[in-house]
Formats: C-alpha cells, sequence, structure tokens
C-alpha cells in the first residue's frame, strides 16, 4: 500500500464513487458528539476526501487533523473546504510521529489494510502515545462478514470484541456499532465499529 496507490485510486474512481464514500459520515459523528465537544482536539486517521471533517468545521470545530497517506485525497478535501484552519498530514500512518497529543482519535477504514501484527501493534502504541488517559478511539473495520478486500487491498476483519482486543492494555470499551455501509454501487458491507475511552 502506497501513497501512489492510494493517489491512484482517487483520481481514477473519484471521491464520490469510491465504495467508502458517506455523504454523511453519522455514526462517527454520533460518537465524536458523545464523547467530545467542539474544543476537543480530534485527528482523524486515513481520513483521505472524506466528508468527516466538513461536519466537525460545520458544529464548530476548529482543531482538527486529517491524516492521510495521500496527498491527492487530501487535496480534494482542502479544496472542497477552503481556507478552514484544518491541519493536512500527508504521512503513512506506519511512520507518523505527531508532536502533541489528542482528545479523539478516529479511524474509518485505515486501521483494518494493517494485516501485519507488528504494523497493528506500533498503531496501538502510537494510539497509547497520542491519547492522554480520559480521551477516546473511535475505529471501524469490516465486520468479520465483510469484505476480504478494501479497494483491491486485503485486509483484517474483526468481530468487535476482536477488535477491542487488538487495542491492547490502556483501552476500555464503551460501545460497539454494526452496520451495513451502502456503498455508491448499491453493495452493502458489514463494518464494526468500537468506541473505546483511553485509560
Ligand atoms: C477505505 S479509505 C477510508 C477513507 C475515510 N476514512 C472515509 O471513511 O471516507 C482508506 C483511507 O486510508 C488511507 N490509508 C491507507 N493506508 C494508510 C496508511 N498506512 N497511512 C495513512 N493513510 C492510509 C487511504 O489513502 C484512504 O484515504
Amino acid at each position: 500500500m502506497t501513497a501512489e496507490y492510494w493517489d491512484g485510486r482517487y483520481a481514477d474512481i473519484g471521491d464520490t464513487k469510491v465504495s467508502w464514500y458517506q455523504e454523511s459520515p453519522d455514526i462517527s459523528l454520533m460518537l465524536i458528539d458523545k464523547v467530545s465537544d467542539v474544543r476537543a482536539g480530534v485527528v482523524d486517521i486515513g481520513g483521505g476526501a472524506g466528508r468527516l471533517v466538513d461536519h466537525l468545521l460545520l458544529r464548530g470545530y476548529h482543531d482538527i487533523t486529517v491524516v492521510d497517506l495521500s496527498q491527492h485525497a487530501l487535496n480534494v478535501a482542502r479544496d472542497r473546504v477552503g481556507l478552514a484552519p484544518v491541519h493536512w498530514v500527508v504521512s503513512d500512518v506506519r511512520e507518523w510521529q505527531p508532536d502533541r497529543t489528542f482528545d479523539v482519535w478516529h479511524d474509518r477504514a485505515a486501521y483494518h489494510f494493517l494485516t501485519d501484527p507488528d504494523e497493528q501493534r506500533h498503531y496501538w502504541d502510537l494510539v497509547r502515545a497520542s491519547v492522554p488517559h480520559g480521551g477516546h478511539v473511535i475505529v471501524a473495520t469490516f465486520a468479520e462478514d465483510g469484505p476480504e478486500m478494501c479497494s483491491g487491498l486485503p485486509v483484517h476483519r474483526y468481530s468487535a470484541e476482536g477488535l477491542a482486543a487488538s487495542m491492547g492494555e490502556g483501552f476500555e470499551a464503551v460501545e460497539s456499532i454494526r452496520e451495513e455501509h451502502m456503498t455508491p454501487t448499491g453493495g452493502t458491507q458489514s463494518f464494526v465499529w468500537v468506541l473505546a475511552r483511553r485509560v
């Protein structure tokens, strides 16, 4: 999974035609609203060209960071939201070294691309270092009966319990949700969401 690969997916398919497209990221917003207010520092890992940032800005959030290895995807999002004060970070999450902490760590359909156990452990070490106690993590992956591939790449599928266990120490699961996501071509994909508190 390279930046060029993801740039190509967005450029070839179009940001509103990709299988993961959502006009309104309702579950993300519901969970973020539940655990934070507009003063929170929110990071969206693998946020790509997604519309979570637009909706957070509309709600009044003003400390938003979007991390993605695709410059193309972030350009699409930045062109859409204009001059809004968003921190756009072009980085592979496997190499990212943030110089700050976040109240809310959000990841919809990026973590599941990490199929190597070492990379999964490194990811949760990064979350432990980046989210202080009392902060929250929201992660969505394909469910156990979801597709085996996403955007042409293999993914690790999870049950809610498996996803919570994957986090390791320092997290307390608060809530899990199962979702049938409707793709732009009318298909469905089973997702599992876990909201956890950093303890
Ligand atoms: C399935 S898309 C989901 C996009 C967005 N979260 C949403 O829900 O609309 C996965 C995104 O993760 C990004 N991505 C994949 N692997 C990544 C990595 N290792 N580091 C950072 N971003 C990554 C891709 O470029 C893509 O934008």
